[in-house]
């Protein structure tokens, strides 16, 4: 059975809309830790938090509370950088993903160069290891990145499948078949297949004829849904308040 990892990045973006920085009483919400909770209640098998530089969503403070309570569950997103290095062998979470990031992106926008970044990521994947962490790289499905992988000893790889899902309905068969030349070449020597980014419940059944998949992270669509499921229930839940009065 391929396993669910719900990226809970946009929880803390809606709370951090309306709190970032404002001094209140109240209680900030929506809160990511409620979220994890209610993901895993739910049969979600892992969760994901990117601290990303610029702690647009994510807070140090959220990945320290969910690693408190789901440590064994909790993949870390992370850029290959000392600081972020640092946090990681801190927090010690199950698994760390090591990503690109780019401040002005809106989100991860393409995959990690593990080819042309060998010699940044060795070290880091090694103190990683060494902790008992493990890692995966989030990567472009492409031969040279898988090939990198390898030579690098990552035991998981994420495959990029961004182009996947913005593609049209011309390019999609050509997109998806990069990602199961790349799952084959990753499963031939062992190491683990993960894929995200652009995941929906309208191309997952797609998605699904990649061979030897492991966990599926998936995010924004995943939350939205949340959004536009759950209003009914929020919107009685307030007309009943209401009506107490
Ligand atoms: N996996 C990785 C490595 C990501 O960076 C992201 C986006 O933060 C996701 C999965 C989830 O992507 P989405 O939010 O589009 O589902």
């Amino acid at each position: 059975m391929i396993r669910l990892g719900v990226n809970i990045d946009h929880i803390a973006t809606l709370r951090q809309a309306r709190y970032r920085g404002a001094p209140t009483a109240a209680t900030p919400e929506p809160d990511p830790l409620t979220a994890a909770q209610v993901c895993l209640e739910a049969g979600a098998h892992s969760l994901t938090v990117h601290l990303r530089e610029d702690r647009r969503h994510i807070q140090d403070d959220d990945v320290l509370k969910i690693a408190g309570r789901f440590r064994t569950q909790l993949n870390l997103e992370m850029a290959a950088t000392p600081a972020m290095l640092d946090f990681a062998l801190k927090v010690r979470p199950a698994e760390v993903c090591l990503v690109p990031e780019n401040r002005a992106e809106v989100t991860t926008e393409g995959g990690l160069d593990a080819h042309g970044q060998a010699q940044i990521l060795r070290p880091i994947l090694q103190k990683l290891r060494e902790a008992g962490i493990l890692v995966s790289l989030f990567i472009d499905p492409d031969a040279k990145q898988i090939e990198a992988s390898i030579s690098l000893q990552a035991p998981v790889v994420e495959l990029h499948t961004g182009r996947f899902a913005d593609a049209g309905e011309k390019d999609r068969p050509n997109e998806l078949n990069r990602l199961i030349q790349a799952a084959k070449q990753a499963h031939q020597k062992q190491i683990q297949v993960n894929a995200g980014h652009g995941l929906r419940l309208s191309n997952l059944s797609s998605l699904l004829s990649v061979p030897h998949l492991h966990t599926l992270n998936i995010g924004h669509s995943l939350v939205s849904h949340a959004l536009t499921v759950g209003l009914k229930a929020s919107v009685s839940a307030f007309l009943q308040a209401m009506q107490k009065s």
